[in-house]
C-alpha cells in the first residue's frame, strides 16, 4: 500500500507560471490588465470564439452570461447532474430554475425531457458538459432554434473537449455563450477562475461591463499611463473580473492544456482496461463518435448488490488505502434549498437521483504517475474484491 495520500485531483503549475506571477506582483500591477487582455485573446482563438471575457469564476461567468440572456422571471431549464453554481446562476439573476432528467448513458440532459419542460416562460438553456462530455448539441440547438431560446453551455469541465469538429464554447452565433472553470481541479487552472465564450458581441460587451461594477469595457486601465480617468456606469454591474495574478498561471496553463488532457485520457484507458470485468462497477460509456471527451473527471458506478456496500462506503475503504475519492454530484433538487425552490422531491428526477447515489470520481490529474494509477487500480481491485 503507498505510503503517501494521493489526493482525487491536484494542480500542475510550471515554473514560467510561478515567475509570470511574480512578475505581475513585482511590477504592481496585480489587478485585470495586458495579461488578463493577452489570456483572454489566446483563450477565444484556441476555442474558437470571437470573444472571450475572463472572470473570477465560472460560478460568476454564468451568473453574467444569465444575466445577458434572460430577464426576471423566465425560465431557465438545466439538469440536476450539475454543481450548485449552475442553478444558483439562474437564481440570483432573478430567473427560475427548471430541471430536466439525464440520460442514464451519458449522464447529460435528456433533450426529450428537456423539450418537455418548455413553456411560454422559458427563455434559455443551460446544459452541462458532464466530466467533460458534450451534451447531444445538435438536438439541443434545434430544440433552441424552434423555440428562440439562449443557451448558456455550461463547460465548467469541458475545456478541450470537441463537438463534431468544433471545440466546445465555439462561437454559435446570437444568444449563445459558453462558461469555462479554473479551479484547481479543472482542465486548467488559475487558482479560482472562469472565462466566459460567445459570438455575440452584444452579450459580450454586456459581460464586460457588468463584470467590473458597469463600468465601461476600458475602464481596468485608468492608473495606467494610457488610462481614461473618467468612465461611465451603463448598468449596474458586479466585482467578477480575473486578477493578471491569475491570469499569468492561465496564459502558460492554456499552452499545456492538450498535454494535460492527452495524459487524463491515458490514464481513463487504464482504468478502462483494469476495470473492464468487474461487476462492482459500472464504468463510463464510450464517448459518441465525432465527439473528443476532456476527462475532467472518471466516473464509475458502485453497484452496492454486487460489491455489498455503498458508494459512500467504497469512498471510506479507498481512504484506508491512501487514496482519495470524491462524489460529483448529488442530484441538486436533494438539497434543501433547491427542494424548496424548485417544488422537487425524491422521486421526481429518477435517473439522475440513482446515479447521484452511485457514482464516485476516482484520481485523474496529469501530474499522476504510472506507479500513482497502479496504485488506484489495486487499490479499487482490493476493495471490491
Ligand atoms: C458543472 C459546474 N458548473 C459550474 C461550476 C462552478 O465553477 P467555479 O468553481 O469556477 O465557480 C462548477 C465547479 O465545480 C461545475 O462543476
Amino acid at each position: 500500500m503507498r505510503k503517501d495520500f494521493l489526493p482525487f485531483s491536484k494542480p500542475c503549475v510550471s515554473e514560467a507560471a510561478i515567475a509570470d506571477v511574480c512578475d505581475s506582483i513585482r511590477s504592481g500591477w496585480l489587478a485585470m490588465g495586458p495579461k488578463t487582455v493577452d489570456f483572454e485573446k489566446n483563450f477565444a482563438q484556441y476555442v474558437g470564439s470571437k470573444f472571450a471575457v475572463a472572470v473570477n469564476s465560472a460560478t460568476a461567468g454564468l451568473h453574467l452570461a444569465v444575466m445577458a440572456l434572460v430577464k426576471p422571471g423566465d425560465e431557465v431549464i438545466t439538469t440536476p447532474m450539475t454543481f450548485a453554481s449552475t442553478v444558483n446562476a439562474i437564481i440570483f439573476a432573478g430567473a427560475v430554475p427548471v430541471l430536466a432528467d439525464i440520460d442514464p448513458n451519458t449522464f447529460n440532459i435528456d433533450p426529450k425531457k428537456l423539450e418537455a419542460k418548455i413553456t411560454a416562460k422559458t427563455k434559455a438553456i443551460i446544459p452541462v458538459h458532464f466530466a467533460g462530455r458534450p451534451c447531444d448539441m445538435d438536438s439541443i440547438e434545434e430544440i433552441a432554434k424552434q423555440h428562440g431560446l439562449a443557451i448558456i453551455e455550461d463547460s465548467a469541465h469541458a475545456l478541450g473537449a470537441a463537438y463534431h469538429g468544433r471545440k466546445i464554447g465555439a462561437g454559435r452565433g446570437a444568444k449563445h455563450t459558453a462558461v469555462f472553470s479554473f479551479h484547481p481541479t479543472k482542465n486548467i487552472t488559475t487558482g479560482e477562475g472562469g472565462m466566459i465564450t460567445t459570438d455575440d458581441e452584444e452579450v459580450a460587451d454586456r459581460m464586460s461591463v457588468q463584470r467590473q461594477n458597469g463600468m465601461d469595457k476600458g475602464a481596468w486601465n485608468r492608473f495606467g499611463a494610457k488610462g481614461k480617468s473618467h468612465y461611465d456606469i451603463f448598468v449596474p454591474g458586479l466585482k467578477y473580473q480575473m486578477m493578471d495574478i491569475q491570469a499569468a498561471i492561465g496564459r502558460d496553463q492554456l499552452k499545456h492544456l492538450e498535454q494535460f488532457n492527452k495524459r487524463r485520457a491515458e490514464i481513463v484507458a487504464r482504468y478502462n482496461d483494469a476495470f473492464a470485468d468487474m461487476e462492482g462497477l459500472t464504468l463510463p460509456s464510450a464517448v459518441e463518435a465525432g465527439c473528443v471527451h476532456s476527462w475532467h473527471i472518471y466516473t464509475p458506478l458502485i453497484n452496492s448488490d454486487k460489491t455489498g456496500f455503498t458508494r459512500d462506503a467504497f469512498m471510506e475503504k479507498m481512504k484506508q488505502y491512501n487514496i482519495g475519492t470524491a462524489y460529483h454530484y448529488q442530484a441538486v433538487h436533494l438539497f434543501s434549498a433547491y427542494a424548496k425552490i424548485t417544488g422537487l422531491k425524491k422521486g421526481d428526477m429518477p435517473v439522475a437521483e440513482e446515479i447521484g447515489e452511485k457514482i464516485v470520481s476516482l484520481p485523474l490529474f496529469p501530474a499522476m504517475t504510472d506507479q500513482d494509477v497502479e496504485d488506484v487500480v489495486e487499490a479499487v481491485k482490493a476493495v471490491c474484491k
